[in-house]
């Protein structure tokens, strides 16, 4: 296994934030932007910002059904918004550019939760300063649970067999500090450093035979290609919005910007440490004690997804991502955020053809998201997509040349952005948005 390097420390744990009122039906959290310092290496510390911490945010908890209502605070010297990627809600509740929370404003959002389990997250969305926030820390998760996820036993005690897996990559300058504008680079804001849920060099211990990591890519602009260092397939299990119908193995993971996976991985036969590698680069080593405990179950069927197939009566779209550094576009146009891009009505079958113009050598990928809903995807350049990418997406790569095609409905009415999750991009224009009345 490739060494990590030293020191090595223990991976750290997002708290699971306690709750200010829990009933059966409604589940209240007080969520708080604020600054903060962080020493990421010993001795070298920086400035941050996080959600009720110092960097990062808690897990927030809430069971299908529920309703989440979220007082969300702003505490620093500017405005902010706290959006929830992934989440199907209305769209004033979504936290976009539109419902931004003033410096030293509170606000009160609550939305039933409507969608099976899942791993969401929540992260800022104003305009202008969404890349540069998120960068300096602002990013949160919220695990949405449901009986029929429950009842499969999956690994699923947090922090034992479950792990959140924040993947971040940073530049560090010569002073240690987090500095956006710094390390800023108009086609994604990347660097040299990973950090997995703020942690540098991370280890994990592992003391159960399966272990379910719920990764999340939340770096600004990097493609991840996730593997094990001993060659293991992962079963991937989970997409953005829920579970997939069966386990798939993947031997290599992608992961754009935005996009969740969450996968198992089988240490029973493990006595040596295992590293998940993004090419040469270790992400996190996996520690296996001696005595592993069975707790949680592989099944081979998860859940029941309805076919994705292309419906009979759709609104069909087209939207073609054109350009790089400043000059990206959607469908030639920047996002302005007093122009309604698109419309639709609510329940109605959407089929959208998604097209990257950047040719196929020297172009980028764009992560295409798509607020308020989850989608599926029906073909990626005319074919089926890879079955690790079956199951619910709010997130998907579109790579250079490429054309893919998503079909979904809103449930729900209002304004919802759609855009490339390289932020940089979005920042400079790749945005859009759609009115559903
Ligand atoms: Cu994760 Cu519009 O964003
Ligand atoms: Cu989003
Ligand atoms: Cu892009």
């Amino acid at each position: 296994s490739p060494t990590i390097k030293t020191p090595a420390r223990p991976l750290a744990l997002p708290p699971l934030l306690k709750p200010t009122q829990q009933t059966q039906r409604r589940v209240a959290y007080t969520v708080i932007a604020r600054t903060g310092t962080m020493a990421f290496r010993a001795g070298q510390t920086t400035k941050t910002l996080g959600y009720n911490g110092n960097y990062l945010g808690p897990v927030l908890q809430v069971n299908r059904g529920q309703t989440l209502a979220i007082t969300t605070k702003n505490t620093l010297t500017q405005a902010t918004s706290f959006h929830w990627h992934g989440a199907i809600l209305p769209g004033n509740a979504d936290g976009g550019p539109h419902e931004t929370v003033a410096a030293g404003a509170t606000k009160k959002v609550a939305f039933k939760v409507q969608q099976p389990a899942a791993t969401l997250w929540f992260h800022p969305h104003a305009m202008g300063s969404t890349a540069k926030q998120v960068y300096q820390g602002l990013a949160g998760l919220i695990y949405v649970r449901d009986r029929a996820s429950q009842r499969l036993h999956l690994p699923q005690t947090y922090g034992v067999n479950d792990f959140p897996v924040i993947i971040q990559d940073r530049q560090f300058t010569k002073q240690h500090q987090l500095d956006y504008e710094q390390a800023y680079q108009a086609d994604g804001t990347r660097g040299s450093t990973l950090l997995v849920n703020g942690t540098l060099n991370p280890y994990l211990k592992v003391t159960t035979k399966l272990v379910r990591l719920r990764l999340v890519n939340g770096s600004n602009a990097r493609n991840y290609q996730l593997t094990l260092s001993n060659h293991q397939a992962m079963q991937q299990i989970a997409d953005d919005g829920g579970l997939l119908s069966r386990p798939v193995a993947v031997q290599r993971l992608q992961l754009s910007p935005g996009e969740r996976a969450e996968v198992v991985i089988d240490t029973a036969k493990l006595s040596q440490p295992v590293t998940v590698m993004n090419g040469r680069q270790a992400v996190l080593q996996l520690r296996p004690t001696t005595a592993k405990r069975q707790l949680g179950r592989l099944p081979t069927k998860l859940v029941t997804l309805p076919a994705a197939t292309m419906p009979k009566q759709a609104q069909k779209r087209t939207l073609t991502f054109s350009g790089m550094g400043r000059m990206v576009t959607i469908n030639r146009q920047k996002f302005d955020p007093d122009r309604i891009d698109l419309t639709a009505q609510r329940g109605q079958p959407q089929v959208w053809t998604l097209k990257n113009s950047s040719g196929m050598m020297g172009g980028m990928s764009h992560p295409f998201h798509l607020h308020g809903v989850q989608f599926r995807i029906l073909s990626v350049n005319g074919a089926r997509p890879a079955a690790n990418e079956r199951g619910w997406k709010d997130t998907v790569a579109l790579p250079p040349g490429g054309v893919v095609k998503i079909t979904f409905k809103f449930k729900d009415r209002g304004i919802y952005m759609y855009h490339c999750h390289n932020l940089e991009h979005e920042e400079q224009g790749m945005m859009g948005q759609i009115k559903v009345s």
